[in-house]
């Protein structure tokens, strides 16, 4: 394409610059060796490229496994530190570049190793899983990560060994595991600033206007909404839901950055965001994880240009991290279930 032309004759300016920069990034990915990763919660933008460019849009588990399948010698995650974390604890020899460095999460800034370390020592007879959404220093701790796909399987698993749980960091992940289960879970308090935003009573009223709309709930939501719920499952999961219920309407708790994925899975069906506190006037996050929205094309075009931010790791502690990384992999691959449902799906 010459970017000298219009790439369409009258294209307004906004939209003939936005179609620059991607053709820019398109060849940096290119020059680079490089691969898109997304999550579902970037920005639509962003997605498309991924699969435009044969990157991966997806939850939090399969972004990991998909990186280190990929042969690129760059990967560029989109999303959250966490999830470029563990794309470097998985592939040490590859270059794990990410749009800021700034995009932390909630959950990770509020279990940190310093506080985690000595409450995991207080406690020795619990096995440690720890939640996907924390630090490379935690996760060097645990014993078990694991994501929303497959929490509900490994505390099944890790029960039925007999074994009693300490749990980190989402309280309402871990409640909603422990009454499916079960289990014995001693629960860090921390959430995720989105999910927790999700209300019962408007999530009720929005429900009287749209009888017929089915919920779909991410399980970080607290008790009261996800008792309301049709569905409560991982990102993936809500997006396999909404293309196979017979529902035509869905009334969905988790970030808006998902319903590019729910509308393109499910192109006839409709989608309305379920409401959070204050219908947007107090609420802080508006079901819009502020962390998320730092990834942006511009964000994305200089980090491919300059090389950085980049993740890095201390090497005893990616190689700590790494054990707990990957039994939850191995666990998953021997699933003989599609690892999708978390619950009553
Ligand atoms: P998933 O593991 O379902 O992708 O969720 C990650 C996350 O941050 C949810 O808020
Ligand atoms: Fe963390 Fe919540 Fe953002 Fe997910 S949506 S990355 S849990 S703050």
């Amino acid at each position: 394409m010459n970017m000298s032309q219009p790439l369409v004759r009258g294209m307004p300016d906004t939209a003939l610059d936005r179609a620059r920069q991607i053709h820019r990034i398109k060849a940096l990915l290119k020059k680079e060796d490089a691969v898109l990763v997304a999550h579902y919660y970037t920005d639509a933008d962003l997605q498309a490229l991924a699969e435009e460019t044969g990157g991966y849009v997806s939850d939090s588990l399969d972004m990991a496994r998909f990186g280190h399948d990929h042969p690129a010698s760059t990967l560029v995650v989109a999303g959250v530190r966490f999830m470029g974390e563990t794309a470097k604890i998985l592939n040490p020899e590859k270059r794990v570049l990410m749009p800021t460095l700034d995009a932390t999460c909630s959950l990770d800034e509020g279990c940190s190793a310093r506080e985690f370390i000595p409450y995991c020592d207080a406690h020795p007879d619990r096995t440690v899983v720890v939640y996907a959404n924390t630090s490379a220093e935690v996760k060097a701790r645990a014993d078990w990560v694991v994501t929303s796909s497959i929490a509900m399987q490994v505390v099944r698993h890790l029960t039925a060994q007999g074994q009693k749980i300490l749990w980190a960091p989402d309280r309402h992940l871990g409640d909603y595991v422990r009454r499916e289960t079960g289990a014995d879970m001693l629960i860090w308090q921390g959430s995720c600033v989105v999910h927790e935003e999700f209300r019962r009573e408007a999530l009720l009223e929005l429900k009287r206007r749209h009888p017929h709309a089915d919920v779909l709930a991410h399980p970080e939501s607290p008790a009261s909404v996800l008792a309301e719920a049709d569905m409560v499952g991982s990102t993936s999961a809500m997006i396999e839901a909404a293309r196979t219920r017979t529902a035509r309407s869905f009334i969905v708790a988790t970030d808006h950055g998902i319903l590019y994925k729910m509308r393109q899975a499910a192109p006839d069906k409709e989608f309305l965001e379920a409401p959070t506190g204050g219908h947007g006037a107090t609420c802080k996050s508006c079901a819009h994880c502020p962390w998320m929205a730092m990834n942006s094309l511009t964000t994305l075009e200089q980090v491919l240009r300059h090389g950085k931010p980049e993740i890095t790791i201390p090497e005893p502690v990616r190689a700590a991290a790494l054990q707990s990384v990957e039994r939850m992999l191995a666990f998953a691959a021997d699933q003989r279930k599609p690892v999708l449902g978390l619950g009553n799906t």
